[in-house]
């Protein structure tokens, strides 16, 4: 196997869920690049030595451009939050590294482009960890509309919901809650929860050509955890959107973290002239399938079961026997697996976003913020 050295920026909730996928990737899939943990980088040192004592790091760094700057690390994956992307990528494809980028790709649109031309320049492997399409039923999912057994595409319906900043008092600013500050998140929701879906959705049913979105911040100010002061809220709360794919299906979007009761539940269905799929993420390892040409006797929605090992369920000849289910955190394992395969060139077809992919949920997700201030439709790509 061909040593692939790592760098990774950022020990929070993505950081574990990465520090894992290195591990686990090579030991269940078949690849010609073995990633080795080669260094972790993080500004606070007690943490990020700890972190990198866990997950079996060989070094650390507290700057990271002195991670960026070393010879010996071949990739660099970025697990900051999203206002940091941008400097850290760029730097990165200068430095002539492979660059991994969590979602969303840049705080908006011009930033996702400036992200585009420096690995496009550098020529480097780039990768944006939409981890959703790595999942065994929504991978299923995608199959099946590929495969036509839907028919023509009427329908695609989303929620993501969450509940978790309900109470005033949650502030904003810092770890984990960087994501309620809109200088390092870029937006709410939007580029939170439903860039996932539009990403599944775009790979799944193709473009989509025009949006109509309203958003809603619902507590106006919280406490800042940086600068220590009650400060607005920039963020969107919550945010609903319309949409019409280039297929000529429509689409309704919804995201919120006020839905009481829902604390990660992402949900689809897509609706075909045959069929529809459905899927949620609580029960992530079932796929609803619904199909017109069964026998009427016999006809209702079929819950798959996503655990075959035969070849019909996506990643799952890898795993365990039939019947044993795999969860969120495998989703990056396969992300992994996918970016060493596509570095071995051949025929394999790449499933993960680029960098260029990636802008192009960013250009939705900023046109969702443009529409709900002007309230008018917006055309995507013109
Ligand atoms: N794909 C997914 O399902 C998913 C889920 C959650 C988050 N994300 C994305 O992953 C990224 C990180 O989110 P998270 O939930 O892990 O956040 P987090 O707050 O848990 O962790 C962020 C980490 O970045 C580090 N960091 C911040 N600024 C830094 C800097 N200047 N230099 C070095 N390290 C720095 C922090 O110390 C922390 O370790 C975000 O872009 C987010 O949108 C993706």
């Amino acid at each position: 196997m061909e040593k692939l050295n790592i760098g990774v920026i950022g020990c929070g909730f993505m950081g574990r869920t990465h520090s894992n996928a290195y591990r686990q990737a090579p030991k269940f899939f078949d690849t010609t690049y073995q990633p080795i943990l080669k260094a972790v980088c993080a500004r606070n040192e007690e943490r990020v030595k700890a972190f990198a004592d866990n997950w079996g790091y060989e070094s650390y760094e507290t700057d990271w451009r002195k991670l960026i700057e070393r010879d010996d690390i071949d990739a660099i994956d970025i697990v900051a939050p999203n206002h940091v992307h941008k400097e850290m990528a760029i730097a990165a494809a200068e430095a002539g590294k492979m660059v991994l980028c969590e979602k969303p790709l840049g705080l908006n649109p011009a930033e996702s482009q400036e992200m585009v031309d420096a690995v496009e320049k550098a020529g480097v492997p780039n990768m944006v960890w939409y981890n959703y399409r790595f999942v065994p039923a929504i991978a299923l999912a995608k199959n099946l509309v590929d495969s036509g057994k839907l028919g023509r595409i009427f329908h695609y319906r989303v929620n993501f919901l969450q509940d978790w900043t309900i109470d005033p008092n949650v502030p904003q600013g810092g770890e984990g809650l960087w994501r309620l500050d809109v200088n390092s998140a870029g937006s709410g929701v939007t580029g939170d929860l439903l860039a996932h879906s539009i990403d599944t959705a775009m790979w799944i049913n193709g473009p989509i050509e025009s949006i109509t979105a309203m958003t809603e911040t619902f507590i106006k100010e919280r406490l800042h955890q940086e600068t220590g002061k009650v400060e607005k809220v920039g963020i969107d709360d919550a945010c609903a959107f319309l949409a019409r794919f280039k297929n000529g299906s429509m689409a309704v979007f919804e995201s919120t973290r006020y839905a009481r009761g829902h604390t990660a539940f992402y949900r689809f269905e897509i609706n075909g002239e045959n069929a529809s799929v459905s899927w949620e993420l609580p029960d992530l390892h079932r796929l609803s399938y619904f199909d017109q040409n069964d026998d009427s006797a016999v006809r209702g929605w079929r819950n798959i079961h996503v655990s075959n090992n035969d070849g019909g369920h996506p990643y799952m000849e890898n795993w365990w026997v039939p019947g044993i289910v795999i969860g969120f955190e495998h989703s990056f394992i396969h992300g992994v697996y996918q970016f060493l395969k596509s570095l071995e060139g051949g025929d394999h077809e790449r499933q993960f976003p680029t960098f260029s992919d990636a802008m192009e949920t960013d250009k939705i997700c900023a046109a969702i913020l443009e529409s709900s201030k002007s309230q008018t439709w917006q055309n995507i790509n013109g």
